[in-house]
């Protein structure tokens, strides 16, 4: 994609990837929008990134989904790419049989999301040029880890979902892009509880190398293995990340 003169909006841009990911938009002459549902937070990457634009979204609500789109699309005519990056991990305990509305946030933010924005955004992007929908997946679309269950049902619905956008926009100007993260240091999770992976500078800087090149699938380290394993090598892989848990 082209990676200058966009007007990009990254939804969960205020912290961990999509804020990463803003910094380096912004650095190329991009006008960057990022939402999130915390407004300090919005407020803090404000501060950090010049000329920087917030709005205060929870993706999770199809209403405020409908807002977002109308605001920005109105605010920011020239948009012509949709980061779908905003996402949520939790450790769940199927035994457990905990309330739906929990499980099903995890959903509505990391699956029905990204679906629901590109549906509502791609008809303003086909008619801009050079424009582009990136989904975030995960090296954990392609195996689960068992702890993050539902997490991992939900990367895996979106790097299917992402090839079949992909191959239905083919004749459009929307270019589709998917990012497949391996392990990285961010708040996912909580503050304090995902403190392990790359470091995020270094996989932003990945990505950016990877977008300029004109890649359409972008994968780091682990994840990359995982995007490109054998059904047998999955198996081992899970095998392996799953003993702990037995
Ligand atoms: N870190 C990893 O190891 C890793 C690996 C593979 C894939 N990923 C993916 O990378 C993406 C970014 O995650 P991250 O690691 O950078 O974690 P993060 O720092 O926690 O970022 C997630 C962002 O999403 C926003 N968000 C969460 N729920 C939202 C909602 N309902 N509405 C709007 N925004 C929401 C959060 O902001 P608010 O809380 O303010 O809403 C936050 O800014 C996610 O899709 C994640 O699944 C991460």
């Amino acid at each position: 994609m082209r990676v200058t003169g966009n007007t990009v909006l990254i939804t969960g841009g205020g912290s961990g990837i999509g804020f990463a990911l803003a910094q380096r938009f912004a650095a190329r002459e991009n006008t960057v929008i990022i939402c999130g549902r915390r407004g300090d937070k919005l407020e803090e990457a404000k501060q950090s990134i010049s000329g920087l634009h917030t709005v205060v979204c929870d993706v999770a609500s199809p209403g405020e989904r409908e807002d977002l789109v109308n605001r920005v699309m109105s605010d920011f005519p020239e948009i012509n790419v949709l980061v779908n990056n905003a996402g949520i991990q939790r450790r769940i305990d199927l035994t457990s049989n905990e309330d739906w509305d929990r499980t099903g946030s995890e959903i509505a933010v990391n699956l029905e999301a990204p679906i629901h924005l590109s549906q509502l955004f791609f008809p303003h992007l086909a008619s801009k040029e050079n424009s582009a929908i990136v989904n975030v997946t995960s090296g954990l679309s392609f195996v689960p880890l068992a702890n993050v269950p539902v997490y991992c049902a939900t990367k895996a619905a979106l790097h299917s979902f992402t090839a079949s956008l992909r191959w239905q926009l083919k004749d459009t100007p929307v270019e589709v892009i998917e990012i497949i993260p391996p392990a990285v240091d961010t708040d996912l999770q909580a503050p304090g509880l995902h403190t392990f992976g790359v470091d995020v500078d270094e996989f932003a800087d990945h990505v950016f190398k990877e977008l300029e090149k004109g890649k359409i699938e972008i994968a780091y380290g682990t994840a990359l293995a995982g995007s490109r394993a054998s059904r047998d090598q999955l198996d081992e892989t899970f095998e392996r990340m799953n003993s702990t848990f037995r």
